[in-house]
């Protein structure tokens, strides 16, 4: 097995990672434990980096992928991943700042940013596992 077999693999778990520290960091916010948030949420950003460095070398070694799927669903799964990478790169200094914020307390100002950055890059994430499950495993 070759790096562009395996990477879109590793790449997708540290997605799915990355999801689900930032919903457990949702939760704990939401029931007022702060610390456990602060940590859940660097957990998140710690396993998006690394998905964004192995995304990044996937990129540099492997062939483009082609989707394979056939009618109706290609414009679907065109508009997804459209979406997909329009709002990962909004999202990525919006989630920077957001952490700024929280770290350096000024949490009125973070909470603010938050509420846009939690659900954009809930979306991202989501759509990635979509994006992924539509290439590798759906339509092969
Ligand atoms: C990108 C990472 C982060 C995201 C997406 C995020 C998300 C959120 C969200 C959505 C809220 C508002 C919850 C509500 O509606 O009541 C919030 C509040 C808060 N966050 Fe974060 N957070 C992140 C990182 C951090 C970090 C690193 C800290 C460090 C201490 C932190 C500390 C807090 C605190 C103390 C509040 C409560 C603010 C208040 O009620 O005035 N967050 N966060």
């Amino acid at each position: 097995m070759n790096t562009a077999n395996t990477l879109p693999h590793v790449t997708a778990a540290l997605n799915a990672v990355a999801l689900g520290f930032l919903l457990t960091g949702y939760v704990l916010i939401r029931t007022g434990r702060r610390e456990q948030h602060r940590k859940a949420m660097l957990a998140a950003v710690a396993a998006s980096g690394l998905f964004l460095a192995f995304y990044i070398v996937y990129h540099f070694t492997a062939p483009i992928f082609v989707f394979r799927g056939t009618g109706a669903v290609r414009p679907i799964y065109y508009a997804l991943l459209i979406s997909h990478v329009a709002l990962a790169a909004l999202v990525t200094p919006m989630v920077l700042l957001t952490v700024w914020r929280g770290l350096t307390g000024v949490f009125p100002r973070h909470k603010r940013l938050a509420r846009w950055t939690f659900p954009l890059w809930t979306y991202v994430s989501v759509s990635g596992i979509v994006v992924y499950a539509m290439l590798y495993h759906v339509y092969t």
